[in-house]
């Protein structure tokens, strides 16, 4: 599998590449990283920042590709998990970056899934002012969605992902073999975010998403429909980056499932619901509330819930969790404009709109008819 896609933001503009590995004796993809930025005009210095279990799976094999290309490679190796996606780690980052004496032409590469990828964008935004940064998305949610478009950042103990910056990458590579080793949640978590593009933007994408059997596990996604998904989902994120990239009008309608998502995760102290799941059941209640507000049909609604059912993701809200602390929580979202709460509701499949005059009525009838 070889496909290049552009995210265009003029000088700041830059490829995202999908590889695979090919041939009797496999090599591509991760293989490829060190050529691939040989091409960038980057400086020789490299920090290569990932998780202890990443980079035991693949750190020697992103260390050479980068050795053999002429790339003088630190690394800096991160414990796993959201929760050290925190301004300590990129206290860690920074050392390393001292310590190797890192300069304004260098490169920091994020090889892992979407906090290694966060933290390090952030960190790379803001060291010296901002250098260089590369991301090796080795998840399905950050390949689809995390590794595109700059958002870089870390969580702050009142809320995720409050301290951030845009930071557009230098390059995005993209090795879909490095999925063998995802355990079979985070697949199905990612799986929400794919269906989401089929409903925001992508309605063949939709379609193709509706013809597979299973989408609950790798094992059963052939591996034409996992390439598709895989570029589609990347095209589309591109397409609206490169319209949107600061998120000013059209990239909100990426936040689809989001809004109520959050809230559901972050009510359930990020243990019970994963980002995936949330905004699967939040893309399940924005369908509920745009059927509810006559803003499209009860056939799409179906169809929609068809497909987070095929893909093992919950439709419903988790035991426990309160309706009216929901709509509480929605208030403190980051997309609260003016004290109002900002929807992305589907109009078509394809197409979303934002609104921030749902009722909150609407909304607790919404979510009770969920529990
Ligand atoms: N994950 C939504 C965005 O990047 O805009």
């Amino acid at each position: 599998m070889q496909s290049i896609i552009k995210v265009d933001l003029g000088p700041q503009s830059y490829n995202v590449c999908v590889r695979s590995p090919t041939g009797a004796t496999p090599t591509g993809g991760l293989d490829e990283l060190g050529s691939l930025m040989g091409d960038l005009s980057l400086g020789k210095k490299v920090l290569l920042v990932s998780n202890q279990s990443i980079f035991r799976h693949y750190g020697d094999r992103a260390t050479a590709a980068l050795e053999s290309a002429g790339f003088e490679v630190s690394s800096c190796i991160l414990p796993p998990g959201e929760q050290y996606k925190t301004l300590n780690s990129v206290q860690k980052i920074y050392g390393a970056a001292l310590a190797n004496r890192l300069e304004r032409s260098s490169t920091m590469v994020a090889l892992g899934g979407g906090v290694v990828g966060d933290i390090t964008g952030f960190a790379a935004a803001t060291w010296l002012r901002g250098i260089n940064v590369v991301q090796v998305p080795t998840s399905l949610l950050a390949m689809v969605d995390a590794s595109i478009g700059g958002k870089t950042g870390v969580n702050h103990p009142e809320g995720k992902n409050l301290i951030g910056a845009f930071h557009q990458p230098r390059l995005v590579l993209i090795d879909p073999d490095v999925l063998k080793t995802l355990p079979a949640r985070e697949f199905r978590s990612a799986m929400a975010e794919v269906i989401k593009y089929g409903v925001v933007w992508d309605v063949e994408l939709f379609s193709k998403l509706e013809k597979s059997k299973r989408l609950d596990q790798m094992r059963y996604v052939k591996a034409d429909l996992l390439a598709e998904i895989l570029i589609r989902s990347c095209q589309a994120k591109a397409e609206v980056v490169s319209k949107d990239e600061k998120e000013s009008g059209l990239r909100a309608i990426l936040n689809y499932g989001h809004t109520i998502g959050h809230a559901v995760e972050s009510l359930t102290n990020y243990k019970v619901i994963n980002h995936g799941e949330g905004v699967a059941i939040g893309m399940a209640a924005s369908s509920r509330l745009a059927v509810e507000l006559g803003m499209w049909d009860a056939e799409c609604d179906r169809r929609q819930s068809a497909l987070i059912e095929k893909a093992g993701l919950p439709a419903k809200l988790p035991a426990g969790v309160d309706v009216e602390e929901i709509l509480n929580t929605l208030q403190l979202d980051k997309k609260v404009q003016d004290g109002k709460v900002r929807f992305v509701l589907p109009v078509r499949l394809g197409e979303a709109a934002v609104s921030d005059r749902v009722d909150g009525d609407v909304i607790l009838q919404v979510l009770r008819e969920m529990l």
